[in-house]
């Protein structure tokens, strides 16, 4: 099986939708609402579209990630960030590494475009392979209650959250 990753196009969100609905069929922690989440994502100025890519299978859109811009604000200062969610894999390929090249790719090129870090709420048994670690190890909070181990964040450039601290400001697209 040979996975590509690349961008995705607007005539994907059809497939991608599907995707992610069957993604999160099965899945704990959901309200099953996260392919509307996405599409919602994309009517935002949140939405990077060099950030938002799809894993391919032999033309079939196999799995979808996006990084979307968040703000860390406290009462003095502001960081922009991104927001890694969601992240879907077609059950019947997870655990074939799909989602760890979604993963391992956007955080790349997210370097590779000078953003600064990445904030994911998630399993804390899967995300600490690619590099993230608590928020909290930064004074880093998100803006509603999440078990402290689940609320991650990486730095993609040296010390990038070293003077950052606060909480997390999501586009209005979590919040609707
Ligand atoms: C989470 C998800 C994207 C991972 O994609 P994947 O292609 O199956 O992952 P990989 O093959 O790269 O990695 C498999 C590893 O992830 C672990 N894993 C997968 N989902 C996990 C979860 N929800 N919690 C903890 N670990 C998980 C597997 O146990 C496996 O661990 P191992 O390598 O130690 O055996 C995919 O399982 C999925 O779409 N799940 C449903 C939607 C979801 O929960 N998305 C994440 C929240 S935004």
């Amino acid at each position: 099986m040979k996975i590509s990753i690349r961008e995705e196009h607007p005539s994907d969100d059809k497939e991608i939708e599907c995707v992610i609905e069957m993604a999160f069929r099965h899945a704990e922690h959901t309200d099953h609402q996260e392919h509307k989440l996405v599409a919602k994502i994309r009517e935002t100025n949140a939405y990077q579209p060099d950030l938002t890519f799809v894993a391919v299978d032999n033309e079939r859109i196999v799995g979808h990630i996006v990084l979307s811009k968040i703000t860390i604000k406290n009462d003095n200062d502001h960081a922009d960030s991104l927001a890694l969610a969601p992240v879907s894999v077609l059950p019947v390929y997870q655990g074939r590494g799909i989602g760890s090249q979604l993963i391992q790719h956007a955080l790349s090129k997210a370097t590779e475009l000078g953003h600064q870090s990445v904030i994911v709420l998630g399993h804390e048994a899967y995300y600490p392979r690619f590099g993230f670690t608590r928020a909290s190890d930064w004074k880093i909070v998100a803006p509603f209650d999440v078990p402290d181990e689940s609320f991650m964040a990486i730095e993609l450039q040296p010390n990038a959250l070293q003077h950052v601290h606060g909480t997390v400001h999501y586009s209005r697209a979590f919040n609707e």
